[in-house]
């Protein structure tokens, strides 16, 4: 009923009185006061005149199902929109609705996260108000070996979603992490569900720090949009241009199935690149140039004894940026 009411407020942009709305959603005026009263606890600006009634002045920032849907017009990504005030994790209720056969493009949001995941089993932390917790689960039909491609292709779009709706420049460091200023602003935890021969389900994991003021001491290479720019965002707009942008690139990814057509964005977003960077694979830690990024995303090194090597995974730290000065 909340959001019948404040879909019938949206519609009208001058006064409408509770009696209309009463009559046209079948309820009483009770209810209908009880509703705006709801509302405005979640932060709707609603002002009531007597004899006039209700008029809605201005929406929160909140990345509800009906605040993000009535923003988005895409086909695939969003359409379905599973909203929580707080969840443990975005990913794992997103692994559950997988399981139980949700559709392709069902996006999970949540305001809050009490055990946000990390990579490498680490936490992400993520409070309430000020970020974008989100999982988007995917199915498309390429193999297990080609799924950290997608998170190439997400981390591109986030980073050029960023840029559009902040103007602030933000950068890849490979494989996605986005850096703005040196710092990291938004992290990607891709997990998948396979056989050998293909996928069933893949969960993009995405948290984007918006509006934080500040960071613990735990987080010393971690930094919000806000805190660079001195600027508020909305952060549903953000989700919206990254929706967007990753649905029309999605499709023609699942269509070529490969990333070869998106490499010179990604080249062009990526700080890596052209830069001494440290390794931590598993067959231990070296120093070595990052010369280019392949045709399948791995990251072309060059190490110092002047050996070309590929680097599909592991910790990378870029001169310059965070922990590696
Ligand atoms: C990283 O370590 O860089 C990845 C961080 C990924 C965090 C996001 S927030 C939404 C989604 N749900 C989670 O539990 N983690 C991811």
């Amino acid at each position: 009923m909340k959001d019948k009411v404040l879909a019938f407020l949206k519609e009208h942009n001058d006064y409408i009185s509770g009696e209309e709305i009463s009559i046209k959603l079948g309820v009483t005026r009770a209810s209908i006061w009880k509703n705006i009263n709801k509302l405005k606890e979640e932060g709707y600006q609603i002002e009531s005149a007597t004899k006039r009634g209700y008029r809605l002045i201005d929406t929160p920032d909140v990345i509800t199902e009906s605040e993000i849907s009535s923003i988005i017009n895409i086909h695939i990504l969003g359409k379905k929109i599973h909203y929580y005030d707080k969840v443990d994790s975005t990913n794992e209720t997103a692994k559950l609705l997988a399981r139980k056969g949700a559709e392709e493009g069902t996006l999970v949001i949540a305001d809050r996260q009490l055990m946000g995941k990390g990579r490498l089993g680490k936490t992400w932390d993520s409070p309430s108000g000020t970020g974008i917790w989100m999982s988007l689960i995917l199915r498309p039909k390429i193999t297990p070996g080609q799924a950290s491609q997608l998170t190439l292709l997400a981390g591109l779009n986030m980073c050029e979603a960023i840029g559009r709706v902040t103007g602030l420049d933000s950068q890849i460091k490979w494989p996605n992490d986005i850096v703005v200023n040196g710092k990291k602003a938004c992290g990607i935890l891709t997990e998948m569900s396979a056989e050998l021969d293909g996928v069933n389900y893949i969960i993009l994991g995405i948290g984007v720090n918006v509006n934080m003021k500040s960071f613990g001491e735990d987080l010393p290479h971690a930094t919000s949009l806000a805190l660079e720019s001195g600027k508020t965002y909305l952060r549903r707009y953000i989700v919206k241009e990254f929706l967007q942008l990753f649905e029309t690139d999605y499709m023609r990814y699942k269509d070529e199935k490969s990333i070869v057509v998106f490499l010179e964005r990604y080249k062009k977003n990526c700080i890596t690149l052209n830069h001494d960077i440290k390794i931590i694979a598993s067959d231990g830690e070296y120093i070595a140039y990052a010369k280019d990024i392949a045709a399948d995303g791995s990251l072309i090194v060059i190490d110092d004894n002047k050996q070309e090597r590929s680097v599909f995974s592991g910790e990378v730290s870029v001169r310059g940026i965070y922990d590696y000065i």
